[in-house]
């Protein structure tokens, strides 16, 4: 199949290489004409594993191109729409200025008998409006919501091999028939159905729902665990076992149950906030005002790790020197959007700390958003003469450090564990100070 990705974010540039893997023919679309010229030439914009190969291979079979002109896709039968939906400034609100410019750029060249479809996190009601918009320039077209559930890290796979597909059609959809939208998205998605990935065929309104719902479920679920956290605190209990016990109950399960700094990045936090918003234009935050709990027990995890290292540092950073491991929001990620490993640097710096961050991966991408911080290659660079640790970003390079030669670079032995990742009992076997959040 003719198909158009428009947006080539972290979303669009994973689904191009990925719908060109499946054997379509893809051209990626960004206004962005660095990114177009790296993408054409098989560089991915961030670090996601598995995607260089990926697109160096696609882009090699032809099946996939880039460019930064909507009308080179006027030939396409499906347009995919995967621009950003960013937090507002004013507020919690999304921002849906890239969808609506993106649509109606698209909207004068597309086919008779095409289908647009979204697959940014939108407030519930925007693909229903988008439709209108679409179908009043082009009749014979049509419009899906076609929700992405990939985890950053894992998104090549989630892409290829999904644990589910869901298809939003409108009432009337292609030509007047709604049919058609979903035999199109058979068409697209033709492998992984193959394969067995369930497939859902909802109205809208209930497609868009689908990704706030599942993203406000994830994030309900890690603040549980934290608010549980909070308890353990104040009772000397350890809120890893506790996840454990609990997560062995099926209907509970132990995933998403990791205590500690919280969750961040592009999507959970953003979503809930927008989530929210939506609910109050509709008449219905009442249903919602859990997610306010939700995101302050969220962000109250990052106060915690702020107050403990300060309490561990004996009441002051003023002028300490503290190894920070982690930036990114999570392992395997160069993104540092609404990062807790970030916002706790950023925090322990503005109380005077010497901080020095290191990241696998998103040391550059922190560098520009905070560059008053330094940053090291390594963690054992990082540590050198440091007062206190921090690992706020579980990379593995983390998990795995010894504690005995890791001891020897820093001054004081001090490390306070944000992700409940390293084995308390080694550590102070090996002559450290081990806290943890949520444990005693
Ligand atoms: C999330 C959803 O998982 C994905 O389905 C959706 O499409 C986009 O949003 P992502 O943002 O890539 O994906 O990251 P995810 O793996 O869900 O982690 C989100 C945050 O939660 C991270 O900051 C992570 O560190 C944190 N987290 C996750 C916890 O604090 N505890 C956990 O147990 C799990």
């Amino acid at each position: 199949m003719q198909i158009s990705v428009i947006g080539c974010g972290y979303l669009g540039a994973v689904h191009a290489a990925s719908m060109a893997k499946l054997g379509h023919d893809v051209v990626g679309v960004d206004t962005d004409v660095t990114k177009v010229e790296a993408l054409a030439r098989g560089e991915a914009p961030f670090f996601e594993p598995g995607l260089p190969e990926l697109l160096r291979d696609v882009v090699a079979t032809g099946r996939l191109s880039f460019t930064s002109d909507v009308a080179d896709v006027a030939d396409a039968q499906v347009h995919f729409v995967c621009v950003g939906t960013p937090q507002r400034k004013d507020g919690y609100a999304a921002d849906l200025s890239y969808v609506d410019s993106a649509v109606d750029a698209l909207a004068p060249h597309l086919a008779s008998g095409s289908l647009v479809v979204g697959k940014s996190t939108v407030p519930v009601g925007t693909a229903r409006r988008l439709e209108q918009l679409v179908t009043a320039i082009q009749p014979e077209s049509g419009l899906a919501w076609n929700p992405e559930f990939l985890r950053e890290g894992f998104a090549v796979k989630d892409t290829l091999h999904p644990d589910r597909i869901v298809y939003g059609v409108g009432e009337y959809g292609v030509g007047g028939d709604s049919f058609r939208a979903e035999a199109l998205l058979d068409e697209v998605y033709e492998a992984p159905l193959a394969e067995g990935a369930p497939k859902l065929v909802t109205d809208h309104a209930t497609a868009e729902l689908v990704k706030v719902a599942a993203n406000s479920f994830l994030a309900t679920k890690i603040s549980f665990i934290n608010a549980m956290a909070e308890l353990c605190e104040a009772t000397g209990a350890d809120v890893a076992a506790l996840a454990d016990a609990i997560g062995m109950d099926k209907r509970i399960g132990r995933k998403f149950l990791n205590a500690g700094l919280g969750f961040g990045g592009g999507c959970l936090p953003k979503d809930i906030r927008a989530f929210m918003a939506r609910a109050g234009e509709l008449g219905a935050d009442q249903a919602l005002s859990f997610l306010a709990e939700v995101d302050s027990i969220n962000m109250r995890r990052r106060v915690r790790m702020v107050d403990l290292a300060r309490e561990v540092c004996g009441g002051t950073v003023v002028g300490r020197r503290i190894a920070v491991l982690g930036a990114a929001f999570k392992p395997e990620s160069d993104d540092v959007r609404d990062s807790p490993a970030l916002n706790v640097a950023a925090q322990l710096q503005l109380q005077g700390g010497d901080i020095v961050v290191t990241d696998p991966q998103a040391n550059a991408n922190a560098a520009k958003v905070w560059p008053t911080l330094k940053f090291a290659d390594s963690a054992d660079e990082a540590a050198e003469g440091a007062d206190l640790v921090l690992l706020l970003t579980e990379w593995r390079a983390f998990r795995e450090l010894d504690p005995v030669s890791f001891g020897e670079k820093v001054t004081r032995k001090r490390i306070l564990d944000g992700r409940n990742v390293l084995d308390p009992q080694r550590w102070r076997e090996a002559g450290w100070t081990y806290r943890a959040l949520g444990r005693p």
